[in-house]
């Protein structure tokens, strides 16, 4: 992936991430509806199912979230031991049942999912209806089944017409591809992710791994360039050196039931929850890594954090906690800033990236920039076997678990936690730290309980017709203060804006009328006085102060109270926060884990 793809990207009329899956085996078709229901954070304006049975092909697909397209194409109807299936996400062109995938060739023998971007589409197709291909969708996808077909038509097997056409694209792609009298599956990838299950007389094909988790936790991550040729066994070739490939089977650790909501309504809500539990494996995972990459900060010349979205504001927290901590200047900038920004690096540069699904395109761009100049990487990302990972030095798993919301929680404490360890460990105080933090953990699960969640949805209630909330912070609080309005805005739509409190005086006590929600973070260190003489400022121009703090003040008109863990205060502040854009999201009716108009991973610029 390199950055004349991604500026290519940008010029598509039509840009997707996408969830794709492929299932061989018995009851591959609910297996592959199943899949798509775990892969919906990735992408839910259309979906499609392709199924062959008895040497037919069957397609159905539709435009709205899943459930409805599930019952409106009667999904479960469908038999057949080779499945395939889509989600599609599409933040630009049409949302068209033409346009929702599985595509196929002109005498529909063959479909095919696909996730990316096929920048050369438009010159291919012009030689395809050259030759007297006929097209029925605006999709770049649509020229993979009419390329396999012309291979096909031109003599060559399912197989090798599958890998001469990856060879003809450019961009990035994974895709899934079956043909009706064909007993295999053939996946590949280039830059979009792509995972091999492989089950009890079954094998899967998916984008991630909680698509088939619930049938096997035994993978295969392909990596670029590769392609998975699936019949009653599996193999895996380079499609571009044509050379077989030996790869490990390795064991998940997450468990299907972490991928599930449980007797949760929401998976957000269920996510919040058990972020004590979260919080306890990220922070008493094995110390090699971590001393790894702390390390490499510790010998690199300028180490700059990147990150998107929440990612994003847990890496502006990470230059704070880096100099509270290790007395070290940490550099930060988002994700997709990063090229403009980077210029100064050399290769004794470190870029380390923040990501819980480790495939943000902007993130991943940034590492891309950091790579050329032949400076180090290290990466905090929670899905295991992602770009990120892979393509790191050094690598730190958040181990959050599964998150399927598309606003970040457990991931987000579980980064911060992390980012603690990696300072504490830089200045040589490791022990120090997990101590810091495993009291934090345990704090988090004692203050997870009815009281909190009570005083939390009461407060909802009280705030959810309102059309602006602010939230102001003090250093380590300022990033939280800035996550927090994430949240609000994500989750219950409502315009929330975060605030560095002595940024107050310069602008925003301007927007301060009668009854202005105003939520206070407060953290038990030096910032406390100033930042409580802030709220006060905001009150005497008639705000309503919502303090979250480990003691109460006379500002406050509401209270709400957190464990005091010391330096570690960002981690139990955002949880509230968590909390309150869940229940103004629930007061309104919002679709809590599919926020209006986002996508969990943005695998695109
Ligand atoms: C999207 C999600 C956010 C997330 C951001 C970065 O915008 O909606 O919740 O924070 O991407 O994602 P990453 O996977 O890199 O953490």
């Amino acid at each position: 992936m390199n950055k004349t793809q991604f500026l290519d990207a940008r010029n598509i009329g039509a840009i997707y991430m996408c969830g794709i899956i492929g299932v061989i085996g018995q009851d591959a078709p609910s297996l592959v509806v199943h899949g798509l229901k775990m892969l919906e954070y990735r992408g839910y304006d259309s979906s499609g199912v392709a199924v062959i049975s008895e040497g037919t092909l069957e397609i159905r697909k539709n435009t709205g979230k899943l459930e409805e397209v599930e019952k409106k194409e009667k999904f479960s109807e469908l038999n057949g031991n080779i499945s395939i299936g889509h989600n599609r996400w599409c933040t630009h062109g049409a949302v068209t049942k033409e346009n929702s995938h599985p595509h196929t060739d002109c005498t529909e023998s063959i479909a095919v999912v696909h996730n990316g971007i096929i920048e050369n589409y438009l010159e291919l197709k012009e030689k395809l209806i050259a030759n007297g291909h006929s097209f029925k969708t605006q999709t770049d996808t649509e020229i993979v089944p009419h390329l396999i077909e012309e291979k096909i038509n031109a003599g060559k097997n399912f197989e090798t017409a599958v890998k001469e056409t990856c060879n003809k694209l450019e961009g990035r792609f994974a895709i899934v591809v079956v043909k009706k009298d064909e007993k295999q599956m053939i996946g590949a990838r280039r830059g979009s992710p792509l995972v091999m299950g492989i089950g009890d007389g079954k094998y899967f094909l998916a984008s991630d791994v909680p698509a088939f988790l619930s049938s096997t936790r035994k993978v295969i991550f392909l990596e670029d360039n590769e392609m998975a040729v699936i019949g009653s066994e599996a193999k895996i070739l380079n499609f571009k050196t044509n050379v077989a490939v030996q790869r490990q089977v390795q064991e998940i650790s997450w468990t299907a039931e972490e991928a599930e909501k449980g007797e949760y309504p929401h998976y957000l809500i269920k996510e919040i929850m058990e972020q004590g539990v979260s919080l306890h494996r990220a922070v008493n995972q094995d110390e090699t890594r971590i001393k790894e990459v702390a390390q490499m900060i510790n010998a690199a010349f300028g180490t700059y954090i990147v990150g998107c979205g929440t990612a994003g504001k847990v890496g502006l927290a990470g230059t704070y906690i880096f100099s509270k901590v290790a007395k070290k200047h940490i550099n930060f900038a988002i994700g997709s800033e990063f090229p403009q920004y980077h210029d100064f690096l050399t290769p004794k540069s470190l870029t380390i990236a923040i990501s819980q699904s480790g495939e943000t395109a902007d993130t991943l761009e940034a590492m891309e920039a950091t790579k050329e100049t032949g400076g180090k990487l290290a990466s905090i990302v929670n899905v295991m076997g992602s770009t990120m990972q892979r393509m790191s030095d050094g690598y730190i798993m958040v181990n959050a678990g599964p998150e399927k919301a598309v606003a970040s929680t457990k991931a987000t404490t579980g980064q911060l936690a992390i980012l603690y360890l990696l300072a504490f460990a830089s200045a040589g105080k490791l022990p120090e730290g997990k101590q810091l933090l495993d009291k934090t953990c345990g704090a988090i699960s004692g203050m997870l309980n009815k009281e909190l969640t009570e005083k939390v949805k009461t407060l909802a209630n009280k705030l959810k017709s309102h059309e602006n909330i602010y939230i102001i912070g003090r250093g380590l609080n300022y990033p939280i203060a800035l996550e927090a309005a994430i949240k609000l805005q994500e989750v219950s739509y409502i315009h929330a804006e975060g605030f560095a409190g002595g940024e107050l005086k310069h602008g925003p006590l301007a927007l301060i009328t009668k009854d202005t929600p105003c939520i206070v973070l407060v953290g038990n260190d030096e910032t406390r006085k100033d930042v409580l003489s802030n709220a006060r400022e905001i009150k005497a121009r008639g705000g309503y102060i919502i303090g979250i703090s480990p003691e109460n003040s006379e500002v406050f008109d509401e209270w709400i109270q957190v464990p005091d863990v010391g330096i570690c205060s960002p981690i139990v502040n955002i949880i509230p926060i968590q909390l309150l854009a869940y229940f103004i999201g629930v007061e309104k009716g919002n679709d809590i884990d599919r926020c209006r108009n986002l996508a969990k991973a943005v695998t695109v610029k």
